[in-house]
This record gives C-alpha cells, structure tokens and sequence, in this order.
C-alpha cells in the first residue's frame, strides 16, 4: 500500500483502525496457537539487539501477547513498555507467566504515541507495521520518542508476501481481496525523511500449507483478515472462493502450498 490507496485521515482512518484493532482483539486468546511466523521472525529480530542496561527504557510496538517485550526482558535488564492498539492484547501480555516485572502497558495507536519526545533508548516492533496504514506517521513518532543516538529495530511484511493467494485470485479472475505492503526502496525513503538512518534488508520464508483452508485458518486464527487499502471489502460470493481455493490448491506439492512471506527488517538509528 501507499499513500495514494491509504484511506484520508478521516472517519475512514479511524473506521479502519477500529476495525483492525477488533479483529486482533477478537482472536487475542488464540492468537499465540497459530503464531509459528511471528515466533520465527521475533526470535531473529532478537538475536539483532544492542547491549542493553537497567538504565536502558525499551517500547515494543504492537506488541500483541509480548512474546518480543518478554524475549528482550529476558536478554537485558532494561525498563520494559509494551504498547498495542487491541486492549485484549494487552491483557494477555499482562497474564503471562511473570519471570520479569511486567512491562508498562499502553493501549494507543502507533502512529500517535502518548508518549514524550526523546523518552525511549530503543523501540522494537515485530509484524505491527503493516497494519499502520501511513508508515510515514509512525516512522515520524518512533523518531520522536527516540532520544538522539536510540535505535529501532522493526519488521514487517514486504510486497512478495503472499503472492500465490495474490496469484490465485488473479487466475480465478476475480479482484484481489488481501493487503498490498510497502518495498524496501519505500521503507528506506520514509526512515530517511523521519531522521532516521540505517539498514533496510528483506529476505523470504516459504511456509507449506496443506491447503488454502489452513492458510485462511491461521490468518483468522491471528486476526490478520482486515483489509488495510482502498480494495474491495466484505465477503466474495462463494463460488468465486471456491474457485480461489481451487487455483490456490493446484500449486499443491509434497509437502502441501509452498507459501511466501517477505520479511522485511529496519535497522535505525536516530541521528
Ligand atoms: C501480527 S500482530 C504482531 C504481534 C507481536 N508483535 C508478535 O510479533 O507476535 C500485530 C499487532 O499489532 C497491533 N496493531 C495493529 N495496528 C496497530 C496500531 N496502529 N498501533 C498499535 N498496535 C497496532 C495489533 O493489535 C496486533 O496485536
């Protein structure tokens, strides 16, 4: 998506926000049983972290049931927030198991943080960004809040991501009915016009599933159904799924759907 399909910042921004925020709401007690992406792609943004201090403030970003926020408590000692759009979501990462002290908790949108300016030493997001629909915005909050030399470190999804259900819906001749994302190219413009310099690298994970059903059943079972851009919304009739399902289901192999997600990760740093 860009800024020409973003919806204006009106009551349809904010619809779409509600309606984002319901749908993880809605699913935020099952959302860690079908979150084997999100796992992966947490554990290696970990592994990207710097050195961090009791003395260090860390913000997650759509944190979801904190998976991340737990992951970086348990690598360094720094003071934690957790932020997220779904207050359920939130609650979940306030009823895990508490090995840490538990993570200060803000429900608000991440493209206006009820945060200082210049408060954080470091912001980390996983999978949260593009749900955003203007990246520009909450790139320009996260350097906000960022002290001067602070880092970020955030993924999110890029263009290839599911381009066999993309392919599928242009074989069965209907419009496409999942979300468009941002390049590198564009990610690396907006990071930079925020203040922000740094890497950004993509790299893709193929997942198999044994059929479209099980596709559409872990994006439910997420929460991940809510359309971001200016395309076609509500349900599609159902023959025209069925014919979906069915171009979907001849790329069948071995091992079920060879499915791709591109990952891409932003390395910051503010100036
Ligand atoms: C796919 S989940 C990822 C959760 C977690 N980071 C993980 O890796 O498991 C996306 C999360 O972003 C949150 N989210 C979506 N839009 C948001 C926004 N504008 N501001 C804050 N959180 C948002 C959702 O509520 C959801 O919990």
């Amino acid at each position: 998506m860009n800024e020409l399909t973003a919806p204006a910042d009106t009551g349809a921004a904010l619809r779409l926000r509600q309606r984002v925020a319901r749908a993880f709401a809605r699913q935020a007690r099952h959302y860690d049983a079908h979150a084997g992406l999100q796992r992966d792609v947490a554990d290696a943004l970990l592994t990207l972290l710097p050195p961090l201090t009791a003395a260090h403030r860390v913000l997650d970003l759509g944190c979801g049931t904190g998976y991340l926020a737990r992951g970086v408590q348990g690598r360094a000692a720094a003071e934690m927030f957790a932020l997220d759009l779904a207050l359920p979501m939130l609650q979940q990462t306030a009823c895990q198991p508490a090995r840490y002290p538990p993570p200060g908790l803000v429900c608000a949108d991440a493209e206006a943080l009820p945060l200082a300016t210049a408060c954080c030493d470091l912001v980390v997001s996983s999978l949260a960004m593009q749900w955003c629909p203007r990246p520009q915005r909450l790139l320009a909050e996260l350097a906000r809040v960022l002290r001067p030399g602070g880092n970020a470190l955030l993924t999110t999804l890029g263009p290839a991501t599911l381009q066999e259900l993309r392919s599928a819906w242009q074989r069965s001749g209907g419009l496409e009915r999942h979300n468009r994302f941002e390049s590198v190219e564009r990610l690396q413009e907006l990071a930079a016009q925020a203040g922000l310099e740094g890497t950004v690298g993509s790299r893709r994970l193929q997942r198999y599933y044994t059929d479209w059903q099980a596709l559409m059943a872990e994006l439910r079972g997420l929460g991940a159904t809510t359309r971001t851009d200016s395309g076609p919304v509500g349900l599609a009739r159902r023959d025209r799924l069925r014919a979906v399902a069915s171009a979907f289901d001849t790329r069948r192999g071995p091992q079920g759907v060879a499915v791709t997600w591109e990952v891409i990760t932003l390395q910051l740093r503010k100036h």
